[in-house]
């Protein structure tokens, strides 16, 4: 079927009552949930594509930054795709995205992140699963972790600075983890329907602030309530004993507490029992959209120095594709073109093993790269590190 794509833009006024009119269609949510998310994100992040004069086809980004090698990279976070349901299968969504790719790619921006409900949309345009999302399930009395000393005490709005420190500091130690923007600190400070949501604060033996908690009611109520942790951020030992000890201490009322986490998640080290149950538990998916600020902009191991010549074939962007020579020294990348183009990749590739998730010997053991054993050996020490997860869903 062919139909006129009139515009790809920032919408106009009406256009944005028609996106959000296309996302409670599109994913069984109401108008004004849908607009208020659209205010969140700002609509100056948003962009549509007009068929036959309508809005056919949205997206949203949010201009936010992953952490990778304790540095935050920035990167769009794609949100709230949708496509008028008459127009779908008729490619509207696949130009949508070569679109934003390639505005953010014109604009430098090293990477792009988000969640899929359909990864041959995605990965058709260079995305790979690149790290997960996932919610730990148990019941508060199995918790039976106790730190009485400190304390912990309710937060208010002048604790805001400190809430944001304390993530920031926990965040850049875990890869994937995101340096949010202030649409995703919205989401993690407020319920859907903008009631602010209740935090704790863990203040040390000394005083010092080394965490804090963010709830919101589950479903249940009575002695059978289920509780949500948006957020569990700990800075010290101690802050990850004191603030599961918080959550034990729902025991009486509360039948089970779900907080994002990831197996790798240190803070389950810390349970006596760490049989969770994992929920919803699902990867995003990561495109490098600029090569070069990708691997500079992020951190590297101190400790580890090498020299690997990369071969990229973007055929979306070509900017980056060609060959490459990647030379990590003391933290810190230096990109040049040239080489010999030892390490052969495409977008779904680099995206994969450039956040850590999959080894170039994985990767290459499936066809998303090749290269002699030694090179995709040099690659593997530079990229290793924890398993890549986030605490947020977006
Ligand atoms: C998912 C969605 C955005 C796809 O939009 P679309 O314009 O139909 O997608 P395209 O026509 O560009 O399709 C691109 C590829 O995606 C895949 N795809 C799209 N719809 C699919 C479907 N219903 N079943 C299986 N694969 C599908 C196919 O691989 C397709 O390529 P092909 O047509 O050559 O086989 C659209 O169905 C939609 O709005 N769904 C509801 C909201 C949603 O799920 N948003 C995505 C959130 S991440």
């Amino acid at each position: 079927m062919h139909h006129s794509f009139a515009r790809w833009d920032r919408p106009t006024e009406q256009d944005l009552e028609d996106y959000a009119r296309l996302m409670a269609v599109s994913f069984g949510t109401k108008v004004d949930s849908s607009a208020r998310w659209l205010g969140r994100v700002g609509p100056a992040r948003a962009r549509v594509i007009l068929a036959d004069d309508q809005v056919g086809a949205a997206l949203a980004s949010y201009d936010m930054g992953q952490f990778f090698g304790g540095r935050s990279v920035a990167c769009w976070g794609i949100a709230g795709v949708a496509v008028q349901p008459h127009l779908r299968r008729c490619g509207l969504a696949s130009a949508m995205m070569r679109r934003v790719l390639e505005d953010a790619h014109a604009q430098g921006v090293p990477l792009s992140s988000l969640f899929a409900a359909n990864h041959p949309l995605y990965r058709s345009v260079g995305y790979e699963t690149a790290g997960t999302r996932a919610l730990a399930s148990i019941a508060p009395d199995r918790i039976r972790v106790r730190e009485p000393s400190g304390s912990v005490r309710p937060m208010d709005e002048q604790d805001e600075a400190v809430r944001r420190a304390l993530y920031q500091r926990m965040a850049a130690a875990r890869p994937g983890h995101l340096n949010r923007e202030a649409g995703l600190w919205r989401r993690a400070t407020h319920s859907r329907d903008d009631v602010p949501l209740r935090s704790w604060l863990a203040l040390s033996p000394a005083g010092e602030p080394e965490g804090y908690i963010t709830l919101q009611p589950g479903p249940g109520a009575g002695i059978s309530q289920e509780l949500e942790v948006v957020d569990l951020v700990a800075t010290s030992p101690w802050a990850v004993r004191r603030l599961l000890g918080f959550l034990g201490d729902h025991a009486s009322v509360v039948r089970s507490v779900r907080f994002p986490s990831a197996p790798s998640c240190p803070f389950l080290r810390s349970l006596a029992e760490p049989r969770v149950c994992w929920e919803d538990s699902t990867g995003w998916l990561l495109r490098v959209v600029s090569l070069v600020p990708a691997l500079e902009d992020r951190g590297w191991p101190a400790a580890v120095a090498g020299r690997v010549e990369l071969e990229l074939h973007d055929p979306l962007l070509p900017g980056n594709s060609g060959r490459w020579t990647l030379e990590v020294e003391g933290g810190q990348a230096r990109v040049t073109r040239g080489g010999a183009g030892d390490v052969r990749m495409d977008p779904r590739g680099l995206a994969c093993t450039y956040s850590g998730f999959v080894s170039p010997a994985e990767a290459a053991a499936v066809g998303l790269l090749e290269g002699p054993d030694y090179a995709l050996a040099t690659l593997g020490a530079l990229l290793a590190g924890p398993a890549p997860w986030t605490l947020d869903m977006f």
